[in-house]
C-alpha cells in the first residue's frame, strides 16, 4: 500500500524524467488503479515496452520513492508534441502535481517551441484550463484499435 501524503504535500513529491524514470510494474498497477485496464493489457512488460517507445516519459514519486504520477508523451521535436496519457494516484490528485508535470513537459527540451495537443474528458477540462490549454475548435479525437498483428507478434503465433 502507498504512503499517504504528508504534511509537506505536493512539495514532499519529486519530478522526474526519462523512460526509465518510472518503474512499469508500479506504473502498470496505476493505470489498473484508475480503472483504465486489466492486469492483461497492464502487464510489467508490456507497460516497459510501452515506456521505452515514448520520447517523453515524467514521473512523480513520493517522499517514500514510490510512483504516484506518470506522463507520457510522443514528440516530434519541432512541430508537434501529444500526450498520450497523464496519470495522478487517487489520494495524490488536486495537489499541484498534475499541473507540475505538464509544466515539466512544457520546458523539456524536445518539446520546447512545438504545438502539445492533450485530449481528455469533460471532467478534466478544469485542470486543462489551469495548464493553459484550449479545445480545438472543430477536432474530435477518432480512434481504432488496430488489428493487424505485429510482425514480431504474427512470428510469435507461427504466421508466416
Ligand atoms: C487529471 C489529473 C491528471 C489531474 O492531476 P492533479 O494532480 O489532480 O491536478 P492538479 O492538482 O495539478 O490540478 C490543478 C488544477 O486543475 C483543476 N482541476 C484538477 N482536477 C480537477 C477536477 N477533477 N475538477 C475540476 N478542476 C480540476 C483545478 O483548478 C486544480 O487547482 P485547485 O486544486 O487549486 O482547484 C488527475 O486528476 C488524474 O490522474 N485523473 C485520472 C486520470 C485522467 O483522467 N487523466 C487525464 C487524461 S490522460
Amino acid at each position: 500500500m502507498r504512503k499517504k501524503n504528508d504534511a509537506r504535500g505536493e512539495r514532499g513529491v519529486t519530478i522526474s524524467e526519462g523512460v526509465r524514470s518510472a518503474d512499469p510494474a508500479e506504473a502498470a498497477a496505476l493505470y489498473i488503479e484508475l480503472g483504465w485496464g486489466t492486469s492483461a493489457r497492464y502487464s510489467s512488460m508490456r507497460m516497459k515496452k510501452a515506456l521505452e517507445g515514448c520520447d517523453v516519459v515524467i514521473s512523480a514519486h513520493n517522499s517514500a520513492g514510490e510512483l504516484v504520477g506518470l506522463l507520457r508523451a510522443l514528440t516530434d521535436s519541432t512541430l508537434d508534441t501529444k500526450v498520450l496519457d497523464l496519470v495522478v494516484a487517487p489520494e495524490y490528485q488536486r495537489q499541484g502535481i498534475g499541473v507540475r508535470m505538464m509544466d515539466r513537459l512544457a520546458r523539456h527540451p524536445r518539446v520546447r517551441g512545438t504545438t502539445v495537443y492533450f485530449e481528455t474528458e469533460r471532467r478534466n477540462f478544469g485542470f486543462a484550463a489551469k495548464c493553459g490549454y484550449a479545445p480545438r475548435k472543430g477536432l474530435t479525437v477518432f480512434s481504432a484499435k488496430n488489428s493487424v498483428r505485429s510482425s514480431k507478434g504474427a512470428r510469435g503465433k507461427g504466421s508466416r
